[in-house]
């Protein structure tokens, strides 16, 4: 008989080596709120928040990415979440245009990053858009999230830059606002989501999209298990979201259970501490 209890993972699985932006929270506090997680009469522990991040850094490092880092504000305590600063497809860079007055100021700080560190192709959008925080690069589908924050108006603008195609999906409860709060891609064609976070229309396109996708319930929703981060073989997650750790472990990939509860207080997960440099693709498909 074989022995279901512990799948062992696929080695065909391959991680591939990412470029990283990450922003420390030497500043993170929740002094105002813009998603429901946010409470800013909940104390906040700056050298939690801190080390947590810190170990994440460390995880990527010790997984062979590249991480690099941009100088935090102290005026800007949301900054941590870099995934929010820009996005970045083929090495182009769209900059990120906040809705809420708090964040604002970080969409120029990112910006001015990329100027600053070699990337040529800079775009000041003329759209409101939070970045890679509604922007999910899957294969050359750029899937792009809009209903909380980003305006389905920047999808456009996205694929214009970008010249990839861009797939408008609607996120319908509160508590996912952005796009990687509600679904997470861990190989080109392949994605984990929560249905219930979407619209009937946008399900539907993801069941079309991705009819193998694994789909999350409630439990492992709430403790923001989609917000994770996948190499194509590590998918770095929360610990509590056991059922999509064990439905991701029967498809090879290899979750990694990784707790940020401080930046939880401010809605904000591994995902959300990390923006991908995706660089620029040759014709022949090979990454320079
Ligand atoms: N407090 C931040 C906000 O509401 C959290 C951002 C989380 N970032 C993300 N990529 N989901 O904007």
């Amino acid at each position: 008989m074989s022995d279901t209890s512990a799948p062992t993972v696929d080695t065909a699985r391959e991680a591939v080596s990412r470029r990283l932006l990450m922003c420390s929270p030497r500043y993170f506090d929740v002094t105002y709120s813009i998603n429901p997680w946010m409470d800013p009469a909940k104390p906040v522990d700056a050298g939690a928040a801190r080390l947590q991040w810190e170990q994440l850094r460390d995880l990527y490092v010790s997984l062979g990415h590249t991480v690099e880092l941009i100088e935090p504000d102290e005026d800007l305590p949301d900054m941590v979440f870099a995934a929010n600063g820009a996005t970045v497809v083929d090495g182009k860079v769209l900059g990120s245009r906040f809705r809420h007055l708090e964040r604002t100021a970080e969409g120029p700080a990112y910006l001015r990053w990329f100027t600053d560190n070699g990337f040529p192709d800079v775009l000041w959008p003329e759209y409101v858009n939070e970045g890679a925080g509604d922007y999910l690069l899957a294969g050359r589908t750029l899937l792009a999230g809009t209903g909380f924050r980003t305006d389905p108006r920047s999808h456009a603008e996205a694929q214009e830059f970008f010249g990839v195609p861009v797939v408008g999906l609607t996120l319908v409860d509160p508590r996912y606002y952005h796009l990687d709060t509600a679904l997470c891609v861990l190989a080109p064609g392949e994605v984990m989501y929560n249905p219930a976070a979407f619209s009937p229309g946008s399900r539907a396109v993801l069941r079309e999209m991705f009819p193998d996708a694994i789909l999350a319930g409630a439990e492992d929703a709430a403790v923001f298990g989609l917000n994770a981060f996948s190499d194509g073989r590590n998918v770095i997650l929360p610990e509590a979201a056991l059922s999509l750790a064990a439905r991701l472990r029967e498809r090879g990939f290899n979750p990694l259970g990784m707790d940020l509860p401080e930046l939880l207080k401010a809605g904000g997960g591994a995902k959300c501490c990390t923006l991908e440099l995706h660089p620029a693709v040759h014709l022949d498909g090979a990454s320079c």
